[in-house]
């Protein structure tokens, strides 16, 4: 079993860069490889880095399959502030990823619960997830699975807490335009995935960073579940990592 590996680098450009490495390395292997993908902020540097890398012919987008691990509850795909919308300007729009070969959850399904059945459905027929992409909340959510008294095993719906609200509200008019649920992958398909790639960066995530991979593992940090993956390397600008 392969150890937990941190890498600690200078700035959230150069973790970008980083994590683009491993993506590269794994489409180079499996060009019609699962790819976890998430939203935010943090991973915004790696999507202009593998955009400009399969501009440069280094990585190719035409074979790969996406899951995303998160949508909010009640927004239309279309929705300025929806991931799906999210994952077409930052990524899909530029690469030659086809359509029909990105998932993201369905914000607005008529039944929530076969819709994240069909979910994992859609994962286990492609055969898993070969590299999931992470980042962290402030309260160590991981997708959206929020701090609890269990690790949530598949796609479910959840509600927000008020911190995530808070911290998300930036990109809404006002935090009541902020959703209240979402529908997010399980611990357990995160878990499932074959190799797992956590971009953290920031001063504001230090305290975080330390509590998830130097603390006990516990779904009172649901990213801390980490310790236990066979294979997940942590990429932290020196911000992050400043408790470590
Ligand atoms: C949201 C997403 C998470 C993400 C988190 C951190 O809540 N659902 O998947 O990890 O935000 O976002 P940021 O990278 O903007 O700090």
């Amino acid at each position: 079993m392969k150890r937990l590996k941190m890498i600690v680098v200078n700035t959230p450009e150069e973790a970008g860069a980083r994590a683009a490495d491993v993506f590269e390395a794994v489409i180079a292997a499996k060009p019609e490889c699962v790819l976890g993908l998430a939203t935010g902020t943090t991973p915004l540097p790696l999507y202009r880095e593998l955009i400009a890398r399969e501009k440069a012919g280094t990585i190719r987008f035409a074979e790969v399959r996406t899951v995303n691990l998160d949508e909010y509850k009640g927004l239309q795909p279309n929705h300025p502030q929806s991931y799906r919308r999210f994952m077409q300007e930052h990524l899909f729009d530029h690469v030659s990823i086809k359509t029909e070969n990105t998932c993201v959850p369905c914000g607005l399904p008529e039944n929530p619960d076969a819709m994240c059945a069909a979910y994992e459905d859609t994962i286990e027929r492609w055969g898993g997830i070969d590299l999931q992409l992470l980042s962290i909340g402030h309260d160590g959510h991981v997708g959206f699975n929020e701090p609890e008294d269990t690790f949530p095993m598949y796609t479910h719906e959840v509600q927000l807490t008020e911190m995530t609200r808070e911290a998300n509200k930036r990109f809404f008019d006002s935090i009541d335009e902020v959703p209240t649920a979402a529908f997010t992958m399980g611990i357990g398909t995160i878990m499932k995935a074959r190799k797992i790639v956590m971009i953290i960066t920031g001063a504001d995530k230090a305290d975080i960073t330390y509590a998830a991979f130097c603390g006990p593992v516990t779904p009172k940090v649901p990213a801390s579940i980490l310790q236990f993956h066979p294979d997940v390397t942590v990429i932290c600008d020196k911000a992050a990592a400043a408790k470590l």
